[in-house]
């Protein structure tokens, strides 16, 4: 339990052994989650809780402080990871009740059966206050659930804004340390949860234009004590500028298809495009989404398995139609032994991205002469289309 600002205190906890969220997402640095305790002179507010796993260390926190009641716990956000000690903080404060919007109630009410007499319903720009504190809350949907939003404590020109602005990175500091650290680690975060709504990204950034802060308290990683550096990051990530890069997750099993991604990124790298290559089978899927997250071009490489692509190059396509990146272009390379519909499946997969195909390599077994001289072809193609688009020379 550590104090922020006079009378505001960080009290979640540090989750350093985390590797897996959801089932899915790697956590290389572990992750936060972060919870806040605002003091007022009249009330006090706790500003999210903690994962049901980290219950006993928010309890602790929050014991250490002496507090004999909490009149609010607000809720920015119904996923578990900072909703899933509620029940056991009304228990402990049973006078506490839930500030939080319509939706995260009837979100909290489906998966934690908090009961209904419970809440205090809030509007977007609401207040309430603790005395000489107050918080204002500011609806910010789709960061990354209907119902997300944030509060600003205008007294102490904070910004509490949940996952928004977030980083899955434990630490032993409480504020930015190592920007670049915490860069990598939000860009991450950015890529794997927020990119999908990047538009909303766009319109919850333009909302907090007005709010003076000179902080800000998400609600997993370090609190950002020089908030443009965040904000600065965001708007670039969410913006519709793309860099000159190809992306190429892709997989082989008995050499071709990896010959031919060789090839064709020695053949990039020449005409002065930057490359990232994932090989599928051991990739980092975090690593990978934020490559997405600038590239202008991505190409799947796959060999044809059973008449389709390769299972880890279609997982990868359906990742990267989940994630919907701002990528402009799109290709296939890749093998076959006999014939399929390797590519048709593959496209067939990205419908949620707004590209333009460029004509995919195909190689009937080993590549030769004529299919690197294919993959050249493909090479000039992209570097044309960047050229459109005004980001090669
Ligand atoms: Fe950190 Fe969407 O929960």
């Amino acid at each position: 339990m550590r104090e922020i600002r006079p009378n505001v205190y960080a009290v979640g906890a540090i989750d350093w052994d985390a590797r897996l969220f959801d089932r899915l997402i790697p956590l290389p640095d572990g992750t936060t989650y972060n919870s806040y305790l605002v003091k007022g002179n009249k009330k006090t507010a706790l500003l999210d809780t903690v994962d049901p796993e980290k219950t006993n260390v928010l309890v602790d926190n929050l014991l250490k402080l002496g507090l004999d009641k909490i009149d609010y716990v607000v809720a920015h956000h119904a996923e578990q990871d900072h909703s899933g000690s509620l029940p056991e903080i009304l228990l402990l404060y049973p006078d506490a009740k839930v500030v939080t919007n319509p939706k995260c109630k009837a979100m909290l009410t489906d998966l934690l059966g908090v009961e209904d007499e419970r809440f205090v319903i809030v509007e977007d720009g609401q207040t309430l206050s603790l005395g000489d504190k107050i918080l204002k809350f500011i609806y910010t949907p789709w960061v990354h659930w209907p119902e997300t939003m944030a509060t600003c404590l205008a007294e102490d020109k904070i910004l509490f804004s949940c996952d928004f602005f977030g980083a899955h990175l434990a630490s032993s500091s409480l504020f930015v340390d190592d920007e670049a650290v915490v860069y990598e680690s939000a860009k991450r975060y950015y890529a794997e949860i927020m990119m999908p709504f990047r538009r909303q990204v766009n319109a919850n950034l333009a909302k907090l234009d007005d709010l003076e802060i000179d902080m800000i308290a998400p609600s997993h990683g370090p609190v950002h004590d020089r908030p443009a550096f965040i904000i600065d990051a965001y708007k670039d990530w969410a913006s519709d500028t793309v860099k000159n890069e190809v992306v190429i997750p892709y997989v082989s099993m008995h050499g071709s298809t990896a010959r031919m991604v060789s090839h064709f990124v020695g053949a990039l790298i020449e005409r002065g495009i930057a490359v990232r290559q994932f090989e599928l089978s051991t990739v980092d899927i975090g690593k990978l989404a934020m490559a997405l997250v600038d590239a202008a071009t991505v190409v799947i490489g796959s060999p044809t398995v059973l008449t389709g692509p390769h299972p880890a190059a279609a997982y990868a396509a359906l990742l990267a139609n989940a994630l919907r990146p701002k990528t402009r272009f799109a290709s296939v390379i890749g093998s076959y032994g006999w014939g399929g519909k390797m590519v048709e499946q593959l496209v067939g997969m990205l419908p949620n991205l707004k590209v333009d195909i460029i004509e995919p390599v195909l190689v009937k077994g080993v590549p030769k002469d004529a299919d690197f001289a294919a993959l050249d072809n493909l090479a000039d193609r992209i570097l044309a289309k960047h050229k459109e688009i005004g980001i090669a020379e």
